[in-house]
């Protein structure tokens, strides 16, 4: 399989081929997703809500960011690995988001960092890419900003708020991002953003245009159900599987049927 690296990437969008990316927070997971030629995996931070149970993505730290990418990583075949960089751990200076994207290339071996917002973190992102890690942006619906938005809602409604993120992208494409994960957003909005930057636009709820989707692996194959955005297609329900195996399991194990000769050591 062919390693994938910012460079397939953005040839991806210059020959027009789509971009495939998917949410990992561990080793088997990243084996199973992987052996299928994905892009992309991202160790997205909504393992504060999958994997460690938190309402939102807030409490997530660097050192849990970490230890999931390297999770992943033992287990990923071919893919372009990102990492998200969690809430307060880039907005503060640009010294500090230097030193933690450094931390979760260093420790966690991943190849590319994601990072919420626009301008207002545009030096933060020049000073990434100027320390020679890949950056991709995050634009429209950016979770760690849920408190500010009131809630998890589409974004870019009104025209203020559409000038300013084809602003928000051009100035990340400008500083060195290499992609731009636009989530909850107009079709027509993403439409218009993925025609005016020359790097690939990856839309989760932001329609059919852009030049890639991703989604949260534990939502597309039906584990987390404690919300499903209607953007989500279920590709699977994992979730029912897990349920009915271990239904059965507790059965077998008290009706005396598991384990049987075959399960035993002579
Ligand atoms: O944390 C995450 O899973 C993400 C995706 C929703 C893009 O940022």
């Amino acid at each position: 399989m062919n390693k994938k690296t910012a460079v397939t990437i953005l040839d991806k969008k210059r020959n027009n081929e789509k971009v495939t990316m998917l949410t990992c927070y561990d080793y088997v997971m990243a084996k199973l997703i992987s052996s299928q030629d994905i892009d992309m995996l991202l160790v997205g931070d909504s393992l504060g809500n999958i994997k460690l149970g938190y309402e939102n993505t807030l409490p997530v730290s660097v050192d849990d960011m970490i230890y999931h990418t390297k999770s992943v990583k033992r287990g990923n075949a071919g893919a372009m690995l990102v990492t998200d960089m969690p809430f307060m751990s880039y907005e503060s200076n640009v010294k500090e988001a230097v030193k933690n994207a450094g931390r979760i290339v260093k420790e966690g071996a991943t190849e590319a960092v994601k990072i919420e917002g626009g301008i207002e973190i545009i030096a933060q992102v020049k000073a990434i890419v100027d320390a020679k890690i890949p950056v991709v942006g995050h634009l429209g619906l950016t979770p760690q900003a849920i408190n500010k938005f009131g809630g998890f809602k589409a974004q870019g409604r009104d025209k203020e708020a559409q000038d300013k993120l084809i602003a928000d992208a051009k100035a990340l494409e400008q500083s060195g991002a290499f992609a731009i994960v636009l989530e909850a957003i107009p079709e027509r909005l993403a439409k218009e953003v993925t025609e005016v930057l020359n790097i690939p636009t990856i839309g989760i709820g932001a329609g059919r245009y852009c030049d890639g989707q991703v989604l949260v692996i534990d939502d597309m194959i039906g584990m987390f159900t404690d919300f499903t955005p209607k953007f989500v297609k279920k590709y699977a329900n994992i979730g029912e599987t897990i349920k009915a195996a271990v239904r059965s399991y507790i059965d077998e194990v008290k009706e005396g049927k598991f384990p049987k000769e075959e399960n035993t050591y002579k």
